[in-house]
């Protein structure tokens, strides 16, 4: 494995450090990095939330993910980085002044706010850091995702965070552009001669993203029920996908570069209209069921309530551009489901003319299966002949690279490498104000599509692949979810 380089010292408050986020993803990050030896000595945490306790709890009830000696000997080392602060950061209480109490005074020293809070609170927090003075040249925030409830929200919290930071400063965070193998597809685009020549109209049929989930809404029903799917996945995790498929080669790497072209995906992307809801739109809920063999609950007896929330949805969606006119992208996702498993599908189109004719065997497209989690992999499916004499006998089998056999490093968490992104000032991984924006206005247009063309909301089983009606939007067009 290649060198780590450790980043420079920095002092970071995370707000809602006693969330579920901060808890399972953020805390757990910065420990592994620590471990590895990335992060300096001479960097500060910040802990902060409402609750009052002192340090000394937080940690203790912070550290439930650390197990083993040697991790426990590291954790003590990590613990003298961290103080814990009671703070109100809506308000202007005393919690302020002990915040600036353990932020560095060299103004040059890399400050991270990170808002592990409730989006509702974005705008008034940033303020509030405004108010008290801390935002110095070398500050940066982190906003988690979602960035709003729709595109007017979105737009309010991006004016109010904008009035105190600078765009430059702005590091949106969406999980899956930290992941391994979604770095992995601009690697597999842009570095390869082999795929892009066929990445379009002409060589591509259809594409197909899926992110499937097993769990359910869980601890997070409050906000879940809320949001409902297209809100909380397709609105950012999955557009993000369909736009590193999708986007013209950026001239560089460079933030801007990469979220350029980003964006105008998604300004190509065909806003969905009431009247075409039937033939783009499936929406679902579940219901009792069984994830691996045990019986679960459906929806509404998990969250306690009655809810017309969706917990799948299914979007043939249009990219309006020479590259890809007319080549649908099937979007799904889903918690509840069979399996847990994101995975785009390339499917080419058939060779022009079968000069073949096999004995056996059926003449198939290409296609590229990105196996984004679990079981990280590529795989291209190819026409061979099945060895032997018994004359042409055509068989479709994989090209495969499986991550787990052809490296033997493990590879940090999405969260790891963007808190260490962030510390680099390295925009690339993060979304940028005008992508958030237009994407909510796609979004918004679904859901607005749905309401005013009556889609129902249909019932899934929990531990299947969503309602029957997601198979009908690729049927009726002759084709099918792999
Ligand atoms: P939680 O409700 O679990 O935690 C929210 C945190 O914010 C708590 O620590 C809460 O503590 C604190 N808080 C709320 N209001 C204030 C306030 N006025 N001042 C100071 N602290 C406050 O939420 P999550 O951790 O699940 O989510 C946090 C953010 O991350 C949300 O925007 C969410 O959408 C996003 N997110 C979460 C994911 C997850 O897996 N959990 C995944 C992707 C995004 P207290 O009440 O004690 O102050
Ligand atoms: C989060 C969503 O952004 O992503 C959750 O809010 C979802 O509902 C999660 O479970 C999925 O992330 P991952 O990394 O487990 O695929």
């Amino acid at each position: 494995m290649a060198e780590l380089v450790p980043v420079e010292a920095f002092d970071m408050v995370i707000f809602g450090a006693t969330g579920d986020l901060a808890r399972r993803k953020i805390l757990p990050a910065l420990f592994h990095r620590w471990c590895d030896g990335q992060i300096p000595e001479n960097s500060r945490i910040i802990a902060a939330a409402r609750e009052d306790m002192s340090t000394g709890e937080y940690l203790e009830r912070a550290s439930e993910f650390v197990n083993g000696d040697k991790k426990a000997k590291a954790w003590a080392a990590f613990s003298d980085r961290v103080t814990y602060t009671a703070i109100d950061a809506h308000g202007d209480g005393p919690g302020w002044q002990t915040v600036r109490d353990a932020l560095d005074d060299d103004p040059a020293k890399v400050r991270l706010f990170y808002l592990a809070l409730p989006p509702s609170v974005y705008g008034p927090v940033c303020t509030a850091i405004g108010r008290h003075g801390l935002n110095t040249k070398a500050s940066r925030i982190v906003l988690e995702k979602p960035i709003g409830h729709d595109f007017h929200s979105a737009r309010q919290i991006n004016e109010a965070v904008g009035a105190v930071f600078d765009e430059s400063a702005i590091f949106r965070i969406d999980h899956y552009l930290g992941k391994e193998t979604v770095q992995n597809l601009l690697v597999l685009r842009f570095a390869n001669m082999l795929l892009e020549p066929v990445w379009n109209a002409n060589g591509i049929d259809h594409v197909q993203i899926t992110v499937a989930e097993t769990l359910g809404a869980g601890e997070r029903a409050e906000y879940y029920d809320r949001a409902g799917a297209v809100r909380d996945m397709v609105q950012n995790h999955l557009l993000q996908l369909l736009c590193l498929v999708a986007m013209e080669p950026p001239v560089s790497l460079d933030g801007d570069a990469v979220r350029t072209e980003k964006l105008k995906v998604l300004h190509a992307l065909r806003l969905i209209r009431a009247e075409d809801a039937g033939k783009c739109l499936v929406r679902g809920q579940y219901g009792a069921g069984l994830i691996d063999g045990s019986k679960v609950p459906g929806y509404v007896e998990e969250v306690g309530r009655s809810s017309k929330i969706e917990t799948f949805a299914a979007i043939r969606a249009s990219i309006d551009n020479w590259r890809w006119a007319g080549v649908p992208f099937y979007l799904r996702t889903g918690k509840r489901m069979a399996t847990r498993r994101s995975e785009i599908i390339v499917q080419f189109k058939p060779v022009p003319h079968d000069i073949i004719r096999a004995d056996a065997g059926v003449l198939q497209p290409n296609r590229l299966v990105i196996r984004l989690q679990p079981d990280e992999g590529v795989k291209l499916m190819m026409m061979t002949k099945d060895p032997g004499p018994g004359g042409m006998r055509l068989r479709y089998v994989p090209l495969n690279l499986s991550y787990a056999d052809a490296f033997e490093a493990d590879y940090p968490d999405a969260y790891e490498r963007l808190l260490m992104a962030v510390v680099r000032g390295n925009l690339a991984l993060f979304m940028r104000r005008d992508e958030v924006e237009v994407a909510w206005r796609w979004t918004d247009a679904v859901i607005r599509a749905w309401q005013d063309g009556a889609c129902p909301l249909h019932t899934y089983a929990a531990g299947t692949d969503g309602p029957s009606q997601g198979s009908l939007l690729l049927s009726r067009e002759g084709r099918e979810w792999f």
